[in-house]
């Protein structure tokens, strides 16, 4: 990939799952979101010993997103250590549609770098939407 955006975003997602938290899976994921200011947010997998109470990689990012004053996604980087290619759980696909478009980018990545990119519509087609809430 010649693109230094996802290869940023990669090295950002790389280094992050570094800090995962993942002793009962032992399957450390990272995430980074390139914001639609041209910032970066970065998160690992957080695991807890009750174990449905853990959280994702692209969750923490989306926090760190969110707090950081982020307000869209613009592309997206996950990796994770023991696949060659780490696509979002559903439910993050869900929490990453929240504050993509249809054609934002999520970059699957290997120890190398981005090895696959798809569409967020590519990722979670027929997505949940309706204006009658709230
Ligand atoms: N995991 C992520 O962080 N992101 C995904 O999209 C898939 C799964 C984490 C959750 C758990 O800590 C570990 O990977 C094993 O499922």
């Amino acid at each position: 990939m010649n693109d230094t955006k996802p290869h940023h975003l990669f090295e950002a997602a790389r280094d992050a799952m570094g800090k995962a938290h993942a002793p009962y899976s032992r399957f450390p994921v990272g995430a980074a979101i390139l914001d639609s200011d041209g910032r970066v947010h970065s998160g690992a997998n957080i695991e807890v010993i009750s174990f449905p109470e853990g959280w994702c990689a692209e969750t923490t990012a989306i926090g760190h997103m969110i707090m950081g004053g982020g307000k869209r996604i613009a592309e997206v980087a996950v990796i994770a250590e023991k696949l060659d290619l780490c696509s979002p759980c559903g439910g993050c696909r869900q929490r990453l549609a929240e504050f993509s478009d249809p054609g934002t980018l999520i970059h699957l990545c290997d120890a190398e770098g981005v090895k696959k990119t798809v569409r967020m519509d590519e990722l979670l087609p027929l997505a949940f939407q309706t204006e009658t809430i709230g």
